[in-house]
């Protein structure tokens, strides 16, 4: 059994398995080679043998305990017809769309759109490299993706939540949402995805008389949906106040925690397997800095299943061998 999958039931593991999010990025020289030559990031996800190059890139170099499959949450909203750019040092532009013509999707056409993806998860896992590691596929939670499509740029910077006023428009995409959302996970467990992400980079955006709409109705739906396929589900709903309460409610296999929570107080509080929570910064700063941090999770963490992770994607201006440092730090840990 691969040492995640160990981990999630439960078991003791001699040490704690490790990936990271945006482990495939940036901050490595032989992505950025390959960037280079491929200015359009959704042609490159739709690339397979190219993102399946990617995706192993990093367990070629650091030997992760997972690979997660080189692709974005905007690929849903590209699927459904919306048009998803990046822009560099901006982040992705989305275009406007005309809801009926989102809600005549259909799914053979989104099949597609999209079956480059599915076949790089088929080919990552029938790779020499994996050989029984996981593969992780993944998703962006409902309420991330709403927030996207309708606010059409990141809602770091200004977010209008006007629309949210829409009941018509806001319960036909998040239907829509759904239903392509399980259409996306089936696709990706089919081709060899053995656990599920769920991203919910906006859930802090959500007041608390609004999360049930929002945020736990919705990812039920997809937690319990993954679970059918016999597969795990991670859940990391970035930036809530109340993670206790989202594990007991929405009941994911995993919960991955972000870098402003407490992990003396989450050890507490929750009982199930918890992923990350360093925060990604720490590995812009020393060795003897990152050993200090990593130490503090793995020591708190020492007798709970805890996969190693950060609290958010390592940052663009990571040295590589920061990396190779903390996980040599974690695989040494026992
Ligand atoms: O290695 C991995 O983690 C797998 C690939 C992955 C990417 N995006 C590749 C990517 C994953 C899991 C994502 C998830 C994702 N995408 C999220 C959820 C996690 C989070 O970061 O909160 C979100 C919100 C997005 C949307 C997105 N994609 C944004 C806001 C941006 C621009 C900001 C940035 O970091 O560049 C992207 C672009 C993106 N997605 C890049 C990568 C490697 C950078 C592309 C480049 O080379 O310019």
């Amino acid at each position: 059994m691969s040492p995640i999958k160990e981990c999630i039931l439960n078991k003791k593991t001699k040490t704690k398995p490790m990936w990271l999010m945006r482990q495939a990025g940036r901050y490595l020289p032989e992505f950025r080679e390959i960037r280079k030559v491929n200015p359009n990031f959704i042609n490159l996800c739709l690339n397979e043998n190219l993102s399946t190059e990617i995706t192993l890139q990093p367990i070629e170099r650091f030997q992760f305990d997972a690979a997660i499959i080189f692709s974005d949450i905007l690929m849903l909203p590209y699927g459904l017809g919306q048009k998803v750019e990046f822009k560099k040092n901006i982040g992705p532009i989305l275009s406007n769309f005309n809801l009926k013509d989102l809600l005549k999707t259909q799914e053979n056409d989104f099949n597609k759109k999209l079956l480059p993806i599915y076949n790089a998860i088929k080919k990552v896992s029938k790779s020499q490299i994996i050989n029984g590691k996981d593969v992780i596929g993944f998703v962006g939670a409902p309420w991330t993706l709403l927030v996207y499509m309708l606010n059409k740029e990141s809602p770091k910077k200004n977010f209008n939540n006007d629309y949210l006023k829409d009941d018509y428009l806001i319960n036909e995409l998040l239907k829509l949402i759904d239903k392509f959302l399980k259409i996306h996970i089936k696709n990706q467990v089919d081709n060899g995805a053995t656990i599920i992400q769920i991203f919910d980079s906006w859930a802090g955006l959500v007041d608390k008389n609004s999360l049930s709409k929002y945020i736990y109705t919705p990812t039920i739906s997809l937690v319990n949906f993954t679970k059918s396929l016999g597969v795990p589900v991670i859940c990391f709903p970035r930036n809530i106040d109340d993670y206790k309460e989202y594990v007991k409610i929405v009941k994911p296999d995993v919960i991955n925690i972000d870098y402003i929570t407490d992990p003396k107080k989450i050890i507490n509080e929750i009982d199930i397997p918890i992923q990350g929570g360093m925060d990604p910064t720490i590995l812009l700063s020393d060795k003897e800095n990152i050993k200090k941090e990593a130490l503090l999770y793995l020591n708190i963490f020492k007798d709970h299943p805890y996969i190693f992770n950060l609290g958010h994607g390592v940052l663009p201006k990571t040295e590589p061998s920061n990396v190779e440092f903390l996980t040599k730090l974690v695989k040494d840990f026992s």
